[in-house]
């Protein structure tokens, strides 16, 4: 079964041909990070208009990779919502137009649905039930999978996503956007233990997440000792990714133990942080679970993802018509 899939939420234009919802024959990506970068952030406008720029290209060169026509496909699935309204717009107008021209049926997929089921194309993947972590530059949450289409969201941040206070903070240390690989980078030769950043949300009770004290944490730290350079910046650096992997990896294995979860998943674009996958790790180790992590590549943004989880959504029965909609605020659970 082939399977094209669509992703124009944000700031990538992605498409990819995935084969019976486990195997990438193609994986086309396009960033437009360079031209948000210059503003700090994604400018909506600029997105939808680059996508209509891309998206086109992006599919031609993702069939041509892959050795397959539009009429070899089984299904088209396109992100349909959260994301950028306009963004999200282009894609689905694309996807619907060349399910009319084809026949091929189109499926609509819920973004972190694809980010939770990108964990499917690497070769030992796991099966439900097991426990998702969406880390990202919007969403921070953690789901129950017990079965592909079953989502339960067990918690959330209260206020900014993990990747947003990395983006924020980078902003703060005049480091580019967006922010996560350069703080991981320099967090490399930093000492963790330099700077005692808070930890909110500290109570066993709730499985949320709070960003937003420690970003104000990073503030004060700058307003009070000046934009650190040199081994004051990697040490500012490791302190905050500690803050943030600590508190990452502390409610995923509380919230395994409060479902009984043996298989722990973490994916979205944060996913791909070093310390975050390291200190997962161990403690997954330590707690008896088994971790997956996809490759980072997986982890950002890709067409792959929204092809998995439209063909299990598709092999479920799922189909959508020509009044398929965005939903800009679409909730997985
Ligand atoms: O999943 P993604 O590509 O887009 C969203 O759906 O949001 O995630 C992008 C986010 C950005 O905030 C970026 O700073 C963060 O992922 N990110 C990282 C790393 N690489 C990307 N955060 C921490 N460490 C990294 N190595
Ligand atoms: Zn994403």
């Amino acid at each position: 079964m082939l399977c094209l899939g669509i992703e124009t939420s944000c700031d990538e234009t992605a498409a990819a041909v995935v084969e019976d919802g486990r195997v990438a024959l193609s994986d086309v990506v396009s960033t437009q990070i360079d031209i948000h970068r210059r503003w700090g952030g994604v400018i909506p406008e600029l997105a939808s208009r680059n996508h209509v720029i891309q998206v086109m290209p992006v599919i031609d060169e993702a069939l041509k990779r892959a050795g397959k026509s539009l009429t070899d496909l089984d299904v088209i699935a396109v992100t349909s919502g959260p994301g950028l309204q306009g963004a999200l717009l282009v894609g689905l107008q694309v996807a619907k137009s060349l399910s009319l021209a084809t026949g091929v049926p189109l499926v609509g997929v819920n973004h972190l649905e694809g980010h939770l089921l990108a964990i499917r194309l690497v070769a030992d993947a796991p099966e439900p039930p097991f426990l998702g972590l969406v880390v990202s530059g919007g969403h921070t949450s953690l789901y129950e999978v017990p079965a592909f289409g079953t989502y339960r969201r067990l918690g959330t941040t209260r206020d900014d996503a993990a990747g947003e206070a990395y983006d924020k903070v980078a902003r703060l240390l005049g480091l580019q956007y967006p922010g996560g690989q350069p703080i991981d980078a320099l967090a490399q030769t930093g000492d963790p233990k330099a700077i005692a950043f808070p930890r909110a949300m500290k109570s066993h009770e709730v499985l949320d997440w709070s960003f937003s004290g420690l970003k104000t944490a990073v503030l004060n730290h700058v307003q009070l000792h000046g934009v650190p350079t040199g081994q004051a910046l990697a040490d500012l650096c490791a302190s905050f990714q500690e803050a943030v992997a600590d508190a990452l990896t502390r409610k995923l294995i509380l919230g395994a133990k409060k479902v009984g979860a043996t298989q722990l998943v973490i994916c979205g674009g944060v996913a791909a942080n070093s310390r975050l996958r390291a200190l997962a790790e161990e403690r997954a180790v330590d707690a008896g679970m088994k971790l997956y992590l996809p490759p980072k590549r997986l982890c950002t943004d890709n067409g792959a993802m929204i092809a998995v989880a439209g063909a299990e959504a598709f092999r479920r029965g799922v189909r959508a018509d020509l009044s398929l909609n965005s939903d800009p605020s679409w909730r997985l659970s």
